[in-house]
């Protein structure tokens, strides 16, 4: 008898304050990703470490050095010409000096890109953290290097220019002695987890509030070694950063483009068609390395129309572009990526409209004359042409204009002239004279404003609340 009132009770309880979830991944993955989010569209990743010190292949160095069989070559003999008998990739920590490092600067740097995000490596695979985790003792930024609190410097200024703060965390640790022992153990037990990788995570997520957790190196075993589904369930429910929080996919084997916050999928995901859930594509400018490699060369960079046109695509296909940057070990940006994010951030001054908070529109790509990526907002549809059009004259076969139709190029107030292509729908445009700014991508972003009421369901609708 009393039991019907319990229950309203409890009823009116959880509405009050919002769902809870459940540790497992029916429930976690239907969890909405805070809006934030899918408005930001472009983040910028950091991947520094000790690895930035030998600075030599990439932040794997030293799984290519001493990790994998047989070893790479070049890493052996670059240590064997380079550093003395005996050497060992710990003692490339005292030489992480960051005597340079000033995270204003960074700060600055990355909120002229346009970013609305910054994620950085907390720890990567080497286990070396970037701040006093009191899990990593003597492998830590506090206690050897620099000396100093990276993540936690860094992460006052970046929010200091209203950027969202987000950490990189690797769940596995190439050489931890107990990581090597539950994988010997076929990850049937879990001592790694539990004495070091959850407590140092849970620690984390207190002391630095991420707004984004993005997780990686959980490829070697299940998502139930890693106990991802309890961490998560906390992080959601109980955690300061509940409400507002995003995850990635790399929460264990076979979870990558299945389960988690939003998708990943592979480094450097480029879909042919629009995902069905809300994903995002990391990439570097040093397309050999995350991480600072002193040996680079101009030829081994994105250039800027590069990195814009991929920036677009991605964007028109639903995805966020975290777009990485490898810092030297003396807490320097390199002067070449710093141009590149302030050459995207000039970009994104003028053509930002259709980027930030747009979403996939009915039509993602036309290349009928000229290759065309669209976004929309409202009842506007952007077109974008990413490379610089070769007569006076654009056709655009998709959008369908009505007489209110207004067209405009962005950075240009005054209207452009245009002519409907055939009942049907389409037309062309007619360009201004393009101004000659040094250094440009050679680049037109159309706003065609209103277009016809059109009745399609938005292809990107689903992208945009998963
Ligand atoms: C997951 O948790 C929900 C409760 O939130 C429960 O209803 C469901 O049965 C669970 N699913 C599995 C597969 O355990
Ligand atoms: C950034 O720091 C300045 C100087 O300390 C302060 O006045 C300002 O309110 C801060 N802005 C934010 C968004 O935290
Ligand atoms: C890890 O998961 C197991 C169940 O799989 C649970 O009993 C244990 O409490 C979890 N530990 C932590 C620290 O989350
Ligand atoms: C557009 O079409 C042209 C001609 O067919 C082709 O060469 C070009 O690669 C296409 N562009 C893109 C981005 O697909």
């Amino acid at each position: 008898m009393t039991s019907l009132p319990v229950f309203l009770f409890i009823g009116i309880f959880v509405s009050q304050t919002g769902a809870r979830y459940t540790a497992n991944w029916t429930s976690l993955d239907a969890r909405p990703l805070p809006s934030w989010y899918d408005e930001a569209k472009l983040g910028i990743f950091i991947h520094w470490g000790v690895f930035s010190v030998p600075g030599f292949d990439s932040e794997w160095f030293w799984w290519h050095w001493q990790g994998q069989q047989p070893p790479d070559p070049k890493c052996v003999s670059f240590m064997s010409k380079n550093y003395p008998p005996g050497f060992s990739y710990p003692e490339f920590a005292p030489e992480f000096h960051a005597q340079f490092f000033n995270p204003e600067e960074w700060a600055d740097i990355f909120k002229a890109s346009g970013a609305r995000y910054v994620v950085l490596t907390a720890k990567h695979h080497e286990g070396f953290t970037n701040w006093g985790s009191p899990h990593s003792w003597n492998w830590n930024s506090v206690d050897t290097g620099p000396h100093r609190d990276l993540v936690g410097d860094l992460g006052q200024a970046v929010r200091n220019r209203s950027l969202h703060y987000g950490l990189y965390n690797s769940l596995y640790e190439w050489f931890n002695p107990l990581y090597l022992n539950d994988k010997k153990n076929g990850f049937k037990t879990q001592e790694f987890v539990l004495h070091k990788l959850l407590p140092e995570l849970y620690n984390m997520v207190v002391r630095y509030r991420p707004e984004v957790i993005w997780s990686d190196g959980d490829w070697e075993a299940p998502d139930t070694y890693w106990n991802s589904t309890e961490f998560l369930a906390w992080l959601y429910n109980d955690s300061p950063v509940k409400d507002t929080v995003v995850t990635n996919d790399r929460w264990g084997a076979g979870c990558a483009c299945k389960h988690g916050g939003y998708y990943n999928c592979d480094d450097k995901y480029t879909p042919g068609q629009l995902p069905k859930h809300k994903w995002e594509k990391c990439t570097s400018v040093d397309t050999f390395s995350w991480g600072y490699r002193r040996n680079m060369r101009l030829n081994e960079l994105m250039d800027l129309p590069t990195i814009i046109a991929d920036l677009v695509r991605t964007i028109a296909m639903g995805g966020n572009y975290l777009l990485n940057v490898g810092p030297t070990p003396d807490g320097m940006i390199p002067a070449v990526f710093e141009e590149r994010l302030r050459g995207v951030g000039a970009w994104m001054q003028i053509n930002g409209e259709a980027i930030y908070a747009s979403k996939p529109w009915r039509v993602q790509f036309e290349n009928t004359t000229i290759p065309v990526w669209y976004t929309s907002k409202g009842s506007s549809v952007y077109a974008i042409v990413t490379t610089k059009p070769s007569k006076s004259t654009v056709q655009l076969l998709e959008p369908k204009t009505s007489v209110t139709t207004q067209v405009t190029l962005l950075g240009n107030a005054k209207p452009l002239s245009w002519s409907p292509l055939g009942p049907g729908g389409g037309l062309t445009i007619l360009l201004p004279e393009l101004p000659f700014v040094p250094g440009s991508v050679g680049c037109v972003v159309l706003k065609v404003n209103p277009l016809r009421t059109e009745a399609w369901v938005r292809a990107g609708d689903t992208a945009a609340r998963n």
